[in-house]
């Protein structure tokens, strides 16, 4: 007689192993980067353009499918936080469904800011239970943060990012030539989480952006500086992303000005895009670090200063104190337990915090805005005017 079985145990692991490609000229003909990771002869693409990106390259795109005999399938997607919803997602899923792609080596391409690559990629993660997928990131926000890390996700429920997964891409295509057309507001909503990556964890890469920062934004990053902060920017997120891809660890840098940040967002949803809301968060969480004594009053000054002299005009009288504690009290659920702030102790380098209180941000609000009004470094109401493409 055989005992019965008390247990099963299952273990498997899988690499995860993907590339991120400096790839100018990317409709370029020749240039055979949009077709990497998948099959070429009688192959087929399933492309998804951010609208505004199709109005200015579609012809260029439907022309390299065509010069390369691909049958390509390109749905214009209308971008923006609005977007990034359920229909939106069921939406793609229905183009895909009508056009059929082999499950392994016809990735999916998509090509726009973070909201499409968001969008794009969770549906990537989901269709016939993951098929592969490239992105290439149009905006500023995507070059440096969405699309370089694993994470998709949709908005629901009115709260952000509440639905997603974490799928890795099979390669990620950069051409700064993208940021040409980049309305001058997003292209300083990318330079808020580059500000992010100097304050949290690059001093180096806060002094560059102080010498370099303003030119490059006039240069929409064209200039070689610009190349170098971009590429810093990205191997830095890369330092803390890739060791703990699945956020197994959930002390994370790159977490900063993203505590306070996530009912700010939603709330001014129509006015305030995904890294004004961070920097406010950011600004709001240096004075929580003078008050503390972790930075001085003269890095606090550094700090205020680069950002007026990039040009970032933003209104500190949206930061509502109540509204934050809130958001600390839902970001104690997302880590589990802790509050897991983390904060500058010292331009480029940060500790984390676990005992905030709501005084405590009370204070720092207040500080901030006379800061603001001392200084007339961050202009009221700066960016209360209604989102449209053309911002
Ligand atoms: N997955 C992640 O790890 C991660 C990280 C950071 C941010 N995000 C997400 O990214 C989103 C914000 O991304 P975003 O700021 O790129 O917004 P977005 O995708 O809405 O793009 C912003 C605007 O720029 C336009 N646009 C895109 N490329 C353009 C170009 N080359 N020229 C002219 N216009 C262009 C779009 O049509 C849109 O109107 C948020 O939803 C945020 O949650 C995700």
């Amino acid at each position: 007689m055989t005992l019965p079985v008390a247990r099963w145990r299952v273990s498997y692991q899988r690499p995860i192993e993907y590339e991120i490609v400096n790839a100018p000229g990317l409709f370029e003909p020749e240039n055979p980067a949009l077709l990497s990771c998948g099959r070429v002869e009688n192959g087929r693409r399933f492309v998804v353009v951010d609208s505004t990106v199709f109005r200015h390259f579609g012809e260029a795109i439907q022309a390299y499918f065509d010069y390369h005999r691909i049958r390509a399938r390109i749905v214009p997607f209308a971008s923006g936080e609005e977007h990034k919803t359920v229909d939106s997602y069921l939406g793609i899923l229905y183009e895909l469904d009508s056009f059929p792609i082999h499950r392994r080596d016809e990735p999916i391409i998509a090509i726009g800011g973070g909201v499409l690559t968001d969008v794009v990629g969770f549906v990537a993660s989901s269709y016939r239970r993951s098929v592969p997928h490239i992105k290439v990131p149009t905006t500023l926000m995507g070059y440096v943060d969405a699309s370089v890390g694993i994470k998709t996700g949709i908005n629901f429920n009115s709260h952000k990012n509440r639905l997603g997964s974490f799928e890795p891409p099979r390669r990620v295509l950069l051409d700064r030539a993208f940021l040409r057309t980049l309305p001058r507001r997003h292209i300083l909503n990318g330079v808020c989480e580059i500000i992010k990556l100097a304050i949290i964890k690059d001093a180096a890469l806060f002094n560059l952006l102080e010498i370099h920062g303003p030119a490059s934004v006039e240069a929409h990053f064209q200039d070689d500086a610009g190349g170098d902060i971009l590429d810093r920017a990205i191997s830095g997120m890369l330092e803390e992303l890739e060791p703990n891809l699945y956020e197994d660890n959930l002390e994370r840098k790159v977490d900063f000005g993203h505590t306070f940040s996530y009912g700010l967002e939603t709330r001014h949803e129509a006015h305030l895009l995904h890294g004004e809301a961070v920097l406010l968060d950011i600004l709001a969480s240096c004075m929580l670090a003078l008050g503390r004594g972790l930075l001085s009053e003269s890095e606090t000054e550094r700090i205020i200063s680069l950002v007026h002299q990039l040009g970032i005009a933003l209104d500190p009288t949206l930061l509502d104190p109540a509204l934050m504690w809130e958001n600390l009290l839902e970001r104690i659920e997302h880590r589990n337990g802790y509050q897991r702030v983390p904060m500058p102790d010292g331009i480029g380098h940060c500790i984390f915090l676990n005992d905030i209180t709501q005084r405590e941000i009370e204070q720092a609000v207040e500080r901030l805005t006379r800061y603001a009004i001392f200084n007339n470094a961050l202009s009221a109401h700066a960016c209360l005017e209604p989102l449209t493409s053309n911002t």
